[in-house]
């Protein structure tokens, strides 16, 4: 029997979010006809690279660069109208037409500017115990969804219904503003004004997408469902408190685009051949300075939503691990292995230890993964470039080595390996993702 491709598929990122999910997303799609987000909003970053152009996604699917590809912003996301006004005109700038292929969910929340301008200044008045968020508003916007305080694309398609809302919760809103951070109010005309406005530029994107997604089920089409973060910036699954405020985990597809489990058929794990993280919280596998420098330079570790410089670390086994149990990987796609190239040696955290313990699963105790010793096997190293390879069988042996034995500790297959930035560089394992 010939082995086809699975027909809906979601992706996740296996770390801490970066992993190189736009670059892969970008390759799927062109075998999918819907790609889908269904969690987080404009704190993602997702990159394409093709030929001499490189398009940074933080909101809309990365398929969106394939003619025709449908694209869908799935109820479980938050919308920045802003930011989508800006990418949409991105995008026309690179001669990309969003026209009849991208629509948004009518239940998706909407990221007004005091969830911004909250989540500046929460951040600000922690100081040192900041998260490190991306300050775009995330948190405090899945805040108000779940304490019944929030604003919807269909409740702004409704002016009455939206001044309603809006005057309700703008008044809380700025009580807190005042009492808690001393800062002046939001003026209710001026927001109601400029939404109002916006209404009508996002009203042709609006749609009842589980509907949408329901009927290009029943078509047989190809859905690729686009994650955004990490599992291990989970809301649940992650280091938590240095989380972000949505279930990033293949769960999430679920409840945030309405898509029953039961049509599901594969879930891939995209990991780094290393680890990378931005903003605060637990890092066990970080790597010394010296090396932390060599790797954000050859990777160019910085972030692709704000700029800052990502912290980087040795492949941490019982991270990768955790991901393949939360969210039933069958499937792994490793990125960036041509970054170690240099290196003479390498490591895999298999173990951690704290106060005499051994821990060989990824503990929730945020303490022990604070203060937990890595416990390390060494690999030696390839030294040699692999960014122009594109078959296993090219691969230097002890490259070939280290991905085995990430795959024997993950327990689960690697189905294709990125080794650059370029479409082209990719190497594919599982021929049927070529
Ligand atoms: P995402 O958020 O998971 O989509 O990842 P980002 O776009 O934030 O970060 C991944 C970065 O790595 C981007 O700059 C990509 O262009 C780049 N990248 C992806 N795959 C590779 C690879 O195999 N090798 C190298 N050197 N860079 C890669
Ligand atoms: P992609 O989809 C990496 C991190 C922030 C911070 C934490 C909470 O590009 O992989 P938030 O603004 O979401 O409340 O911040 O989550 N973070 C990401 N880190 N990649 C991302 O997205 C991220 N989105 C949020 O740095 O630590
Ligand atoms: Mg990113």
């Amino acid at each position: 029997m010939k082995n086809s491709r699975p027909q809906n598929v979601i992706l996740v990122g296996a770390q801490w979010g970066d992993e190189g999910k736009g670059k892969i997303i970008d390759l799927l799609a062109r075998k999918s006809d819907y790609i889908v987000r269904y969690q987080g909003g404009n704190n993602a970053g997702h990159t394409v690279c093709f030929g001499n152009e490189k398009v940074i996604l933080h909101l809309i699917p990365s398929g969106i660069l394939h003619p025709k590809k449908i694209c869908v912003i799935g109820n479980g996301v938050v919308i920045d109208l802003e930011a989508l006004f800006q990418e949409i005109k991105m995008l026309s700038e690179h001669s990309i037409s969003i026209q009849g292929r991208l629509f948004a969910s009518d239940r998706a929340h909407i990221i007004f500017p005091y969830h911004r301008l909250i989540d500046q200044l929460r951040e600000d008045a922690k100081g040192a115990k900041k998260i490190g968020t991306t300050k775009k508003g995330i948190g405090p916007c899945y805040a108000d969804k779940v304490n019944r305080l929030g604003i919807r694309l269909i409740d702004l398609m409704n002016p009455r219904v939206f001044r309603e809302r809006l005057k309700t919760v703008l008044a809380e809103k700025n009580l807190m503003l005042k009492r808690i951070f001393n800062h002046p109010p939001f003026s209710f005309d001026e927001l109601f004004q400029t939404y109002s406005e916006y209404r009508n530029r996002i009203a042709p994107f609006v749609r009842n997408t589980s509907l949408l997604l329901d009927e290009a089920a029943r078509k047989r089409k190809r859905i690729l469902f686009e994650g955004a973060q990490g599992t291990l910036l989970d809301v649940d699954y992650g280091t938590y408190p240095y989380v972000t405020s949505s279930n990033a985990s293949a769960g999430g597809a679920l409840a945030g685009t309405g898509m029953s489990p039961a049509r599901i058929n594969e879930v891939i794990g995209v990991v780094k051949a290393y680890t990378t993280r931005v903003g605060e919280g637990p890092f066990p596998t970080e790597f010394p300075p010296r090396l932390m420098e060599h790797i954000r330079k050859r990777g160019e570790e910085y972030g692709a939503t704000t700029g800052r410089p990502r912290r980087c670390g040795w492949f941490d086994a019982l991270v990768a691990r955790h991901s393949v149990l939360v969210n039933g990987l069958s499937k792994i796609v490793v990125m960036k292995l041509d970054v170690l190239d240099q290196l003479p040696a390498l490591k895999i955290c298999t173990a951690y230890r704290y106060q005499g313990k051994r821990y060989d699963d990824f503990p929730s105790d945020i303490e022990v993964l604070e203060k937990a010793e890595p416990v390390y096997e060494e690999h030696p190293g390839w030294q040699t470039p692999t960014s122009g390879i594109r078959k296993w069988q090219d691969l230097p042996p002890n490259a070939r080595k280290y991905l085995k034995r990430l795959a024997a500790l993950l327990k689960a297959p690697i189905s294709i390996v990125s080794v650059g930035s370029e479409r082209l560089q990719t190497i594919y394992i599982d021929g049927r993702y070529r």
